[in-house]
């Protein structure tokens, strides 16, 4: 017989889903999936618009990562303009990405998932939240807000504006760097490189506390891609496609973004709006892939700054071949944090950046053009098609939530079988499968194109498919 199972909803996640665990008849876990269910289409609704209107519609995608839909917009303007941007231009356009990837990667460790490594997984859910942080451990909750701001101030000083900085544009971006601003960053960039560093050895010294999670949170062989540079380093603006495999093999390197198709199909399956991308030549759904920091930081031979190769190091340690546990987003997504803000110092010390030439002007020369970087969840690519006449003819989106689609559901079933056996289901061990999500760091107001944020759901439902409990917090 069903019987009701308290689920505690599932929260600290950005944008709008549900999970549903499913139960055979004798309470063992039969499935999990992840559901993306609401849906905008942004695709769609740009088509007759001329494409100079693409950065500044496409930053409002998304309220948690405006800039990365910004950067991929404006860089597949300027393939339709078919322009070389100033040089100036583009070291600014890689500065606000790496102030926006700071930011974010902030927010999901410090806000989202430092409840969890601090307090444990098991600790009340009451007092599991930031303000739990803040009474356990006070300077953890301090720099992961400092941290965040700092992120969001470069985008400001920058950008002009917080939330949706239109000031990339089509050929470059709308106004230089001030000395004024680069002293601003220079600043705070020791604090900050503190703060990074310390986050990161206090979270080396104590994962080792989550064996079983490390073990059972999407720890699984798979394909890993993202962007690199011409050396095979880490690479979020700008770089060619690499994947390799659980042991780090090479299975493509060095491929455009623009030929991005021949490599990548996107499935789609009733249960969810959100496609599931697949590496083409291994079929769907063995072609799954991972993509976001781990995927990053397995796939790069080398980050580039001084104090991120020697974290890399560390990481690398984890295991021969690629780290695998999902669990070690986390870990990765540290070190890209401490390689953002080594970057950012980087350019601000570079006294060509103060260069105010960064605008090139033209009419479109292009029918076709494809953005791509690196956001902090993942590699984006932006596909845009226009007419004689400027205007949007198609657009094709790929995010990066889209991507870990296929590699999250498997994750949330790993650690669904792992943690969930029925009848009782302990409000720990559906933590647990909420922190495997947020290993991920899904953005969800992104990936089905949506505006806001909304809770996530969790089902259980029974081997007939009826509802046993559902719960979501307002
Ligand atoms: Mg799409
Ligand atoms: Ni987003």
């Amino acid at each position: 017989m069903p019987r009701d199972i308290a689920i505690d909803p599932v929260t600290r996640i950005e944008g709008h889903a549900a999970i549903t665990i499913r139960l055979r008849d004798d309470g063992e876990v039969d499935t999990a999936l992840f559901h993306v269910t609401q849906f905008r289409g942004f695709e769609k609704f740009v088509e007759g618009r001329p494409f100079h209107e693409m950065p500044s519609i496409m930053a409002r995608i998304c309220g948690i990562c405006p800039v990365a839909h910004l950067i991929a917009s404006a860089k597949a303007c300027d393939q339709l303009l078919a322009v070389r941007i100033p040089e100036t231009a583009e070291h600014l356009r890689r500065m606000m990405n790496m102030a926006q990837m700071v930011q974010s990667h902030a927010l999901s460790f410090f806000h989202l998932s430092s409840p969890d490594l601090l307090l444990g997984m098991d600790s009340d859910p009451a007092a599991r939240n930031l303000f739990g942080v803040v009474k356990a451990n006070p300077q953890l909750a301090r720099d992961g807000i400092r941290l965040r701001q700092f992120g969001q101030q470069i985008i400001e000083w920058l950008g002009g504006k917080r939330i949706h900085p239109v000031w990339a544009v089509p050929g470059g971006v709308m106004s230089p760097l001030t000395a004024e601003v680069r002293d601003h960053i220079l600043e705070r960039m020791p604090e900050a490189l503190d703060i990074a560093q310390r986050t990161l050895d206090w979270h080396r010294d104590t994962y080792g506390r989550f064996a079983e999670e490390i073990e059972s949170f999407g720890n699984f062989p798979s394909l890993f891609m993202g962007l690199v540079t011409p050396s095979g380093g880490l690479q979020f603006y700008d770089g060619k496609l690499r994947i390799v495999d659980q042991d780090r093999r090479m299975v493509i390197d060095q491929v455009e973004p623009p030929d991005y198709m021949d490599y990548i199909g996107e499935a789609v399956e009733p249960f969810s709006y959100l496609k599931s991308p697949y590496y083409k030549p291994l079929g769907y759904p063995q072609g799954m892939y991972r993509v976001g920091p781990l995927a990053r930081l397995n796939i790069a031979d080398h980050c580039g700054t001084p104090r991120a190769d020697e974290a890399l190091e560390g990481f690398r340690a984890l295991r021969q071949g690629a780290v695998l546990s999902s669990f070690h987003y986390h870990y990765a997504r540290l070190i890209e944090i401490l390689y953002g803000l080594e970057k950012i110092e980087e350019r601000c010390n570079d006294p060509d950046n103060l260069n105010e030439h960064v605008r090139a002007f033209a009419e479109p020369n292009c029918y076709e053009g494809v953005g791509a970087c690196e956001a902090p969840r993942g590699t984006l690519f932006h596909h845009y098609r226009i007419d004689r006449n400027g205007l949007m003819t198609w657009a094709n989106l790929v995010i990066a939530t889209g991507h870990n689609n296929l590699a999250m559901n498997r994750a949330i079933e790993q650690a669904a079988r792992h943690f969930i056996r029925g009848p009782e289901i302990p409000e720990g061990m559906l933590n647990r499968v909420e922190a495997v999500i947020r290993c991920y760091d899904p953005c969800l107001s992104c990936s089905t194109h949506a505006l806001g944020r909304m809770p996530l759901r969790v089902r259980l439902v029974d081997a007939a498919g009826k509802t046993l409990d559902e719960r979501e917090r307002s």
